[in-house]
């Protein structure tokens, strides 16, 4: 019995504004879904670093990250089975981006569609190209790759609009491993053709840039207030209404059952009132909503906790990123002076990693536990009648890693879920740098 290794999903959210409708239904809600398959181990970050190409009003930028960390949670984003962090708690992210920089040709940052629309614009309007073009957006896709390549991430779930941006991180994967070795995993996008693109108030796509959106959180009269505003036709009570490019109709149907929606459909054939169809919808939404939003206030209330939760994932994560990013400064040449070039990396390095630990107890039985960098247990044998036993059940976890873990239960205390995607990334990199067990 051997379990397979998980799909690592990782993707991420510029902290820049308030979490719509449209964000819920497009990202959040099958985000949420997704991470609850045991299959997959999920990796979902705040990208504030990439707000601030975007953004230079500190107070949102800080506001931003408060609502989408409370909006994910409250949508019921387990943050102790996937790892949940705010990319600026990583410092090694930033570290990534300039090996990546400096493998990455500026041809292939020319023809990156956000900036080329920015210089086209300049074009059109007369100006010198690079006109308003911070380096920042130029760089974008390079801090991106880094996001993505960090944690060895398979898939990427994005938008349409973010496809490049994941070829240009497997292009910088590409480079990096040819002059360096094979250290990056090449990710692949994914892009969710069945869900729906949500209409805002004013029938086009709900978008904070039409200022057209409704708020996920918003207090459930303002909801109401705004579902009142959606625009519809002027036909009466008692006329047969189309659903056929119905704005409501599209985001009742993103909340209800099939049943439900073709009720309503009925209902519209049989010339229902706009109001009557504005309260159906707010009744509808508010069903899904209303628990969620009481969590959301408590934790906007308390935003020392958002941080505590911030940081524990931000813990998680680096257990990957700095064993990784030593990893990756030894093969680029950033290396002690007084070291051998083919030494091997992990000895080298002197990296604080989880580590095992044998010992006997006073029942003349031996016993091994694994411990994290900062000597948190991971986890806890059983009893062994001899250290060779034990040693050899440390040495299969060490070449087999998180996928091992499964066969070798009946030896092992059982882990609890809090603590496993600690456990499976502390395996994962012992595997990778092969460390011997200390004793
Ligand atoms: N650029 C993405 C967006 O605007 C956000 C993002 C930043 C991201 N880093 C990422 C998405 C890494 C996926 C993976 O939607």
């Amino acid at each position: 019995m051997t379990s397979t290794p998980r799909t690592r999903v990782l993707t991420g959210i510029t902290t820049t504004g308030t979490p719509h409708l449209g964000n819920y239904v497009g990202a959040i809600r099958p985000t949420v879904q997704a991470s609850r398959n045991a299959n997959t181990d999920g990796f979902y970050f705040l990208a504030d670093y990439h707000a601030l190409i975007k953004c230079d009003d500190p107070a949102r930028i800080q506001r931003s990250t408060l609502e989408i960390a409370a909006s994910w949670i409250a949508s019921g984003l387990d943050t102790d089975k996937v790892t949940f962090y705010r990319q600026s708690d990583i410092p090694e992210i930033p570290e990534l981006t300039w090996f990546l920089t400096c493998v990455t040709g500026k041809g292939l940052l020319n023809r990156a569609h956000a900036y080329k629309a920015a210089v086209d614009k300049n074009h059109a309007a007369g100006n010198d190209p690079d006109s308003d073009v911070t380096a920042g957006l130029f760089m974008y896709p390079v801090l991106m790759g880094a996001d993505i390549l960090m944690f060895k991430a398979h898939k990427v779930p994005v938008g349409r609009d973010q496809i490049q941006h994941i070829e240009m991180a497997r292009d910088m994967a590409s480079s990096f491993n040819h002059l360096y070795g094979e250290h990056f995993v090449l990710p692949e996008a994914v892009v969710e053709e069945s869900v729906a693109l949500l209409p805002g108030l004013d029938g086009r796509k709900m978008s904070k840039s039409y200022d057209n959106t409704i708020p996920l959180f918003a207090p459930a009269a303002q909801m109401r207030k705004q579902i009142a505003s959606i625009v519809t036709d002027s036909k009466a009570p008692g006329e047969a209404k189309s659903t056929e490019g119905s704005a409501l109709f599209q985001i009742y149907q993103a909340f209800a059952s099939a049943e439900e929606t073709a009720a309503l459909a009925k209902a519209y054939a049989e010339g229902i009132a706009w109001g009557d169809a504005k309260q159906v919808l707010f009744e509808r939404i508010d069903r899904e909503i209303a628990p969620m939003r009481e969590q959301y206030q408590e934790l906007i209330n308390n935003p020392a906790k958002l941080d505590q939760i911030l940081l524990a994932g931000a813990d998680k994560a680096r257990q990957m990123a700095t064993p990784f990013i030593k990893e990756l400064r030894h093969a680029v040449g950033l290396r002690a002076l007084s070291s051998g070039s083919n030494a091997s990396t992990a000895k080298e390095a002197k990296v604080a990693l989880p580590s095992f630990k044998q010992y006997r107890e006073k029942d003349g039985q031996f016993y091994f536990k694994l411990l994290d960098a900062q000597g948190q247990l991971l986890l806890q044998s059983l009893a062994f009648a001899s250290p060779k036993e034990a040693g050899q059940t440390i040495g299969r976890l060490q070449t087999e890693g998180p996928a091992g873990l499964a066969a070798l239960a009946h030896l092992l205390e059982p882990v609890s879920a809090e603590r496993q995607a600690s456990l499976d990334h502390s395996l994962e990199v012992l595997q990778s740098t092969n460390q011997n067990p200390k004793k």
